[in-house]
């Protein structure tokens, strides 16, 4: 089986090599959790080895994302002919006529045309909640469903960001929901970041993979550390 590196130190291992290519990847957590960096990230690496990526932001502007992620250290220019930046809410003012357009269709055409003339493998749509606000889903659930089912024929190895409410350090892991309208059961794959209390003030990034169809991987809670570049290690009690 291919498999895509996240080039997160710690993760691929812990996924036996990667994210299996092709799978349909959420990755949810509370707003700072690093949802937006950790996929970056993995685009952006990615891109470096010459493997094409979109990450299409509906959550903010395309200089937003530019400005947060070169603080990171990430140089856009280093990687601008295999990652492409879409921001849809700016395309969508320019666009003569297409404020009559629906969102998902405005989404669906972009995604679709832009793979003719740029043969991108990876996605990211940060946020599905975004999305789901700006398309007025009128059923969820459905919508939800179809959505993913064309992400499916898209054939790309596809990252769904989602946001989760800010307070969920007391709900049993075993039972949280990773998602809002069961497309935590239609993905492939679930990632979880949070911000978990560390003793009496402090707070940690975490990360935990919940699935990964065609992974045998272990479930439990890793430090998420970023410095230059990411790392996922042991919690060290
Ligand atoms: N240079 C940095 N090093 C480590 N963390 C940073 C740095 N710059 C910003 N952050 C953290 O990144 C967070 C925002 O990350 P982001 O990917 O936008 O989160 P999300 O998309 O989940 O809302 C901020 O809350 C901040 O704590
Ligand atoms: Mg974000």
């Amino acid at each position: 089986m291919k498999r895509v590196l996240t080039n997160v130190e710690g993760l691929d291992e812990l996924l036996g090599g990667g994210i299996p290519e092709g799978n349909i990847v959420l990755v949810s957590g509370a707003p700072g959790t690093m949802k937006t960096s950790l996929t970056y990230h993995i685009l952006h690496t990615n891109a470096l080895d010459r493997l094409r990526g979109l990450y299409i932001s509906l959550e903010q502007g395309r200089a937003s994302l530019l400005d947060h992620t070169e603080g990171l250290g990430y140089r856009h220019d280093a990687v601008s002919g295999n990652l492409s930046l879409l921001d849809l809410a700016t395309l969508r003012k320019k666009m003569v006529g297409s404020s009559e357009q629906p969102w998902m269709d405005l989404f669906k055409l972009y995604a679709q045309g832009i793979r003719k003339s740029f043969d991108y493998r990876l996605l990211v749509l940060d946020s599905l909640d975004a999305l789901e606000i700006l398309a007025k889903f009128r059923d969820p659930r459905r919508e939800m469903f179809s959505l993913i089912r064309w992400l499916r024929d898209l054939q790309c190895t596809a990252f769904l960001l989602g946001e989760l409410p800010t307070d969920v350090s007391g709900a049993d892991p075993r039972r949280a929901a990773f998602a809002k309208h069961k497309e935590d059961y239609l993905v492939d794959g679930i990632l979880h970041l949070r911000l978990a209390r560390q003793g009496d003030f402090g707070m940690q990034r975490q990360l935990r993979v919940v699935k990964m169809r065609g992974s045998r991987h272990d479930t439990g809670y890793q430090a998420l550390v970023f410095d230059n570049g990411f790392k996922v290690t042991r919690i060290l009690a």
